[in-house]
């Protein structure tokens, strides 16, 4: 039998952890409460972030937009770890982010998030290879670093350092790198914002792909409003504010998209 209180904590976990939609409920991944972010700098305080609550669910593709020092890269960043909170929290499944010891935060972003930067990131006197292999080697279960670059099509590079590759390339291993550690979650700061226009819509598509294929949680950040386009739900910040937060019941093909 159930006692009351028990039946109380359910509840309230499975408020915490679901979200009922019109067809089919979908499960909360992250959630951002009443988060603020302040930089301090000397007697200059910048703040980044103003009272942002989210959520953000298993397995979709989110994208998020909005103009330069809006805060999307803050919130990419409290969301990977990388950086703390001023006030509110921060959830990721049951688990409490922001009450995180300094060892949990750093078994977080090794076991659970992938991350995508603009300018890749790539260590130059490493090859493709062991770019992948030296995040593999940190992570609990990773993936076999040849599959990871199966995945982006880069198998046959594999030898090449970062300067012998172009820069969709770079990006291609950089996110072979990101998922071979078999993240959860792929974090993307503005992935296609070096690349051309044919190269980024090849990079969008692997991103897809990871989505559809193999069920990972995408959040995506962009200048480029176009690409919102691909995404399940789309946020758009200004001044470190959610100013719009919609779903995009169709999402376009990357192939489809033009900017
Ligand atoms: N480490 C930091 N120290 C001081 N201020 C910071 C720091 N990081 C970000 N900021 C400030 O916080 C605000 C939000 O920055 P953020 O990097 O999140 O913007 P963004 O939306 O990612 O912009 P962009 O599109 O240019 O990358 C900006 O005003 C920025 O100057
Ligand atoms: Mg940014």
């Amino acid at each position: 039998m159930c006692s009351t209180a028990a039946l109380g904590r359910a509840t309230r976990f499975l408020k915490l952890t679901m979200t009922v939609t019109s067809d089919q409920p979908r499960r909360i991944l992250l959630r951002l409460q009443n988060v603020d972010k302040t930089f301090q700098m000397g007697e200059v305080k910048v703040e980044a972030l103003r009272d942002v609550s989210l959520e953000v669910f298993a397995g979709e593709f989110l994208v998020m937009v909005g103009p330069s020092g809006s805060g999307k890269t803050t919130i990419l960043n409290l969301v990977g770890g990388l950086d703390s909170v001023t006030s509110g929290r921060v959830w990721f499944e049951d688990r409490e982010i922001t009450a995180f010891s300094a060892a949990e935060l750093t078994r977080y972003r090794r076991d659970t998030v992938g991350f995508v930067f603009q300018f890749y990131n790539l260590v130059p006197n490493l090859t493709a290879l062991e770019n992948v292999m030296v995040s593999t080697e940190l992570s609990r279960e990773p993936m076999d670093v040849i599959e990871a670059l199966r995945l982006v099509d880069m198998n046959d590079r594999k030898d090449h350092f970062p300067s012998q590759l172009s820069g969709g390339e770079q990006q291609r291993v950089a996110i072979a790198r990101a998922m071979a550690k078999n993240p959860t979650l792929l974090l993307c700061d503005e992935p296609t914002g070096a690349l051309d226009f044919a190269t980024g819509k090849r990079v969008l598509r692997i991103l897809v792909d990871l989505k559809q294929q193999l069920g990972r949680t995408v959040i995506l950040i962009t200048h480029n409003a176009a690409i919102a386009q691909v995404a399940d739900r789309v946020v758009r910040l200004r001044s470190g504010q959610i100013v719009e937060l919609h779903d995009n019941p169709q999402p376009l093909p990357p192939e489809d998209v033009v900017w």
